[in-house]
């Protein structure tokens, strides 16, 4: 197989910086949250577990309206986390480790406390006025048009500046105003963000809701089918294509193939496709289509089959994604351990780069939030529990963390699970290891077999190399026959029959992978 860029067979591993690890130290505010001497103070767990690169979500100066999501200052730590010189000794124990390092850049927005967005709002002939977007109201006063925002019900994109009489758009929060990307000087001052965290030797970037960037110049109001859904998961406009050929040619620049990621939040890959260009957009782009797919062997096979048509035989190389900072956790969502297990094998043995978020690999449930307690103003606070690292009663953090813990810590924690053989995150490093030992399981193309109805099971190949993956949808076992071969089992969900002949059948939630035997 001809070389590849590192990130094609990468897993790369999302931490949520405020719910990861807790040094004590610095400027530490109660209750507790995660920092980035914490996150160093674990690399060696992440080599040990064997991901290839994490990315870090916002640890950026932020007033916090939406955790690091409204960025006030892109080039500074935010000091709950720390400083510049902890994330230039984060990168570099990282790239001793051989972890790269990716960064999220919030590209569509910043925080309303943004220097520009404070000039911006200080006056409409502002030198920043134009790196928004301002419009005068409807002629009944109202908002512009019809766009809603996300988070909350039924809520406008705009919010109206008594001082200039002017609306701003926001596709999130009124705190998070969106930048207008088709103001050249302000493309100019993003691009010198991306400059500066390269610069510093970061990896890539998660680029955050990067299809949002490009607005119809129009502003027209949303149709009828999609009015009332949040803007920012519709917004699909031509003029995002150019700007991100623009960041591409920028990454392209540097050498040790920096990579970008997107966040392209449109739940169809048919329209995820677009954004990878022609090679000359986004390396790769979130496809989240399957993330909110049921746990059901034929809503998937209906998801890997429109990733092979829209996007492998494009050329474009997929992602894979369980879970992330904005959705239950798959224990959570797919009703049990066992599936999320069986999820783990779909995560890793599909043809793509997957993203596993900080804590799947715990088989973390989502925390229970009592209504009086809850923080986000996106419902999403039960994800982001932060992480037990033991059994003790503070799991390994100093002061009590500022969400609840996920329920089971005392057994769902890192010390626990790594003392256990059979546990979820043993499970994951193993696939983690049969991933890498194996060029058809990280970059073979992919071709479904023939398998009774609940069951999806498919061949990998590169070269010589071949895996089989079988996945039970079902909770009774099934029998699969197989026509290319012999196999052995080389990880199964429940760690069931390892290294052993495989007899053809696939236990109740059960999913395995085999070799040839
Ligand atoms: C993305 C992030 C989410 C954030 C939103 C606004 O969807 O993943 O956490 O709230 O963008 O920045």
């Amino acid at each position: 197989m001809p070389d590849q860029p590192w990130w094609k067979s990468a897993v790369i591993y999302q931490i949520y910086p405020r719910s990861f690890a807790d040094s004590g130290s610095g400027d530490s505010p109660v209750p507790a949250v995660g920092d980035l001497k914490g996150i160093r103070r674990h690399l060696d767990h992440l080599s040990w577990l064997g991901v290839d690169a994490i990315w870090l979500s916002p640890f950026y100066r932020s007033p916090m309206a939406d955790f690091g999501y409204d960025v006030s200052d892109h080039c500074d730590v935010d000091p709950v986390f720390g400083s510049l010189a902890d994330f230039d000794l984060l990168v570099a124990e990282a790239h001793d480790r051989g972890l790269r390092v990716l960064i999220d850049w919030v590209a569509n927005h910043t925080s309303d406390r943004h220097p520009w967005f404070l000039d911006a709002r200080s006056s409409p002939q502002s030198a920043h006025r134009p790196w928004y977007i301002w419009r005068d109201p409807a002629p009944d006063g109202g908002p512009p048009n019809n766009w809603r925002a996300a988070f909350g019900t039924d809520v406008a994109a705009w919010t109206l500046d008594p001082g200039s009489g002017q609306y701003y758009l926001h596709l999130f929060l009124p705190d998070q105003p969106d930048l207008n990307w088709s103001h050249p000087p302000m493309v100019e001052a993003m691009h010198q963000v991306l400059h500066f965290w390269l610069d510093r030797g970061v990896d890539g970037f998660r680029a955050d809701a990067v299809h949002a960037i490009g607005k119809d110049p129009a502003l027209a109001d949303d149709p009828e089918e999609t009015a009332g859904q949040p803007r920012s998961s519709t917004n699909d406009d031509p003029a995002t294509h150019p700007l991100l050929r623009g960041v591409r040619a920028l990454l392209d620049s540097y050498d040790g193939e920096r990579v970008m990621v997107g966040e392209v939040y449109l739940l169809d890959t048919a329209r995820v496709a677009p954004y990878y260009g022609h090679d000359d957009e986004l390396h790769l782009a979130f496809n989240f289509a399957p993330l909110f797919a049921p746990w059901e062997a034929g809503a998937w096979r209906f998801a890997i089959e429109e990733v092979q048509r829209h996007l492998l035989d494009a050329g474009a190389w997929p992602t894979w994604v369980l879970g992330n900072h904005d959705i239950s956790r798959p224990v959570t969502r797919y009703g049990s351990e066992a599936r999320a297990r069986a999820a783990s094998v779909l995560l890793l043995g599909l043809p793509g780069t997957p993203f596993l978020y900080a804590g799947d690999e715990l088989g973390l449930e989502d925390a229970v939030v009592a209504p009086e307690a809850v923080v986000d103003p996106g419902g999403r606070d039960g994800c982001r529990a932060p992480i037990p690292w033991d059994a003790s009663e503070s799991h390994g953090w100093g002061e009590a963390p500022w969400l609840p813990w996920p329920p089971r810590a005392d057994r769902r924690n890192v010390a626990t699970l790594r003392n256990d053989q059979d546990s979820i995150l043993h499970l994951y490093r193993r696939l983690l290891a049969a991933r890498r030992s194996s060029p058809a399981l990280s970059l073979g193309r992919l071709e479904l077999a023939e398998a009774p109805p609940g069951v999806l099971a498919w061949l990998r190949t590169a070269d010589d190399d071949r895996r089989m993956v079988a996945v039970n949808f079902t909770g009774s076992s099934q029998v699969l026959k197989l026509t290319a071969g012999d196999w052995r089992v080389e990880v199964a969900s429940d760690g069931a029959g390892e290294h052993a002949r495989w007899d053809g059948r696939l236990a109740p939630d059960q999913a395995l992978v085999l070799r040839p035997d």
